[in-house]
């Protein structure tokens, strides 16, 4: 038989929750999808009639927004009414690594799911399938299904059951619209057949039935952690490689060029960049490496672990070139900083590269400018726990001379007066088109772009008298060693 779907529930409106409930919502206009969190002031955001004030930046998340906000798609705080009504809950709530007690530094922190747990347990109403959105170890479903059925609840306990369901994202920040539109696959675990159907129903709607993969609920779990494990694991690869392009004469675009068209291995995520970033890999990765010491795989652990310490060695490997480049010392030289979010398309900084790398540079007593079309500057101060040196209108120059060791953000990038160097961190498309031929005029000389991503145009930047370090591109190197 069966089982009705007419109201959804999605607890948490986060970078997950907020655009897979939106492409639902406009794909399903019969059924009605309520999104809470307890976080006012984003779902304020999310309620704003300003689109461009909506908690996240996706492209084509606001123009989906339009079509659906308040007709079938709610943002509210009041969790209790939405579980009420609800047929189906997602948890989608935030599962960051732990910071201290038992796993501190690798297993993931569950305390936002078990607390979403206990209010499903508490207020839900009839039987409701509960659906693991957000990442988890494996496992963790047990531990849902035990807190449904043994927490405090309004409802007698034979008045409510629960289906536990693992279906998790797939989406990349970026590029989430897209991916929603069109995913590779949509993984549904579980054990109940008939609850499996009804989730997959939803998806119907749009996705084609054979990408709809059922498993058991711990493969779905695994998967998802092997999934972002593996794609790491690509970039840090392609990042050590990199490292050992520049010091042979080899170029590391030219590198992956050739090895992507073996079939075996795919074009995708090859490009080296600044080391991985966002909210997931090095928290995924870690999840696994917990999981594989938990059951004492020692050399599994070890095996994973080496891609997020190669990542974080990277970024050092960086920020150590810029200060060799400006002979030895950045202390009170001024440097751009383009690009702050973990990869172009997004808002989004959690974990990124540029944290690092700014703190760093600013310890070495570099003064920052630092520039990103859709980061604030409150965010970099909360990410660098560092102010900024003076008020966003204020003159660059004002604010840095004779300063040493501080950041500023500028929303334009009328910013490189007196700068000594340029470090692209993030693969904002505008980054593209800089003019040279202006910029070096106005900078310090010997004046220095560093393109961690590899995105400017070579000749042009060496045609304006600019010294141009590329990551990745050994060719600039003028003495390569024989060995
Ligand atoms: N961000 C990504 O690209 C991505 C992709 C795939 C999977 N995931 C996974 O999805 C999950 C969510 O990630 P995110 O990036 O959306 O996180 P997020 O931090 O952006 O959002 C989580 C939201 O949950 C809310 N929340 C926490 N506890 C709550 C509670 N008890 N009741 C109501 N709301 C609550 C928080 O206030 C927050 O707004 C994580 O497990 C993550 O690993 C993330």
């Amino acid at each position: 038989m069966e089982i009705p779907i007419k109201t959804i529930c999605c607890i948490g409106a986060g970078y997950v929750g907020g655009p897979t409930m939106t492409m639902m919502a406009s794909k399903c206009p019969d059924l009605n999808f309520n999104v809470v969190d307890i976080n006012e002031e984003r779902i304020e955001s999310w309620n704003n009639k300003n689109l461009s004030k909506l908690p996240i930046y996706e492209p084509g998340l606001k123009e989906l927004i339009a079509k659906t906000r308040n007709k079938n798609l709610f943002f509210s705080t009041n969790i209790k009414e939405a579980i009420e009504s609800a047929d189906i809950i997602f948890i989608s709530v935030n599962t960051p690594t732990k910071t201290k007690g038992l796993g501190a530094g690798k297993s993931s922190d569950l305390k936002w799911v078990e607390s979403s747990a206990r209010e499903v347990a508490k207020y839900s109403k009839g039987y409701t399938i509960v659906v693991e959105k957000s990442t988890l170890p494996v496992r963790t479903a047990e531990v849902i299904e035990n807190i449904l059925n043994s927490a405090e609840t309004n409802s007698s306990r034979d008045e409510i059951s629960f289906s536990v369901l693992s279906n998790p994202e797939f989406l990349a920040e970026g590029t989430a619209i897209n991916d929603l539109n069109n995913p590779d696959r949509v993984l549904i675990g579980g054990k109940n057949k008939q609850a499996m159907t009804a989730l997959s129903n939803i998806y119907k709607a749009w996705v084609p039935e054979e990408k709809i993969l059922f498993t058991n609920i711990w493969s779905s779990e695994l998967a998802k952690l092997t999934s972002n494990a593996f794609l790491a694991q690509r970039i840090s690869s392609i990042n050590s490689i990199s490292a050992i392009c520049e010091v042979t004469g080899a170029d590391v675009k030219e590198v992956s060029r050739a090895i992507g068209k073996d079939s075996r291995i795919g074009s995708k995520f090859l490009d080296s960049g600044p080391g991985f970033g966002g909210s997931c890999f090095k928290k995924d990765i870690l999840n696994l490496v917990y999981l594989a010491e938990y059951f004492d795989l020692y050399e599994v652990a070890n095996f994973w672990e080496g891609v997020v310490k190669i990542n974080n060695w990277h970024q050092k490997r960086i920020t150590e070139i810029v200060i060799k480049k400006l002979f030895g010392t950045i202390s009170g030289k001024k440097i751009i900083i383009l690009g702050f979010a973990f990869k172009a398309n997004t808002n989004d900084t959690r974990e990124s590269a540029a944290i690092k790398i700014c703190k760093d540079l600013i310890d070495e007593g570099a003064n920052l400018v630092i520039h990103d079309p859709k980061v604030n500057y409150k965010q970099i101060e909360k990410d660098l726990k560092i102010k900024q040196t003076s008020k966003e209108n204020d003159s660059i120059e004002t604010s840095i001379k004779g300063q040493i060791g501080q950041w500023r953000f500028s929303k334009n990038l009328d910013i490189f007066d007196n700068a000594h160097a340029i470090l692209i961190l993030t693969e904002w498309e505008e980054y593209k088109y800089i003019e040279w031929q202006n910029v070096v005029k106005k900078m310090v000389k010997p004046s220095w772009v560093f393109d961690s991503r590899s995105i400017v145009n070579k000749k042009e930047v060496e045609k304006a008298g600019l010294r141009l370090w590329r990551l990745g591109d050994g060719s600039q190197e003028k003495e390569v060693s024989s060995f």
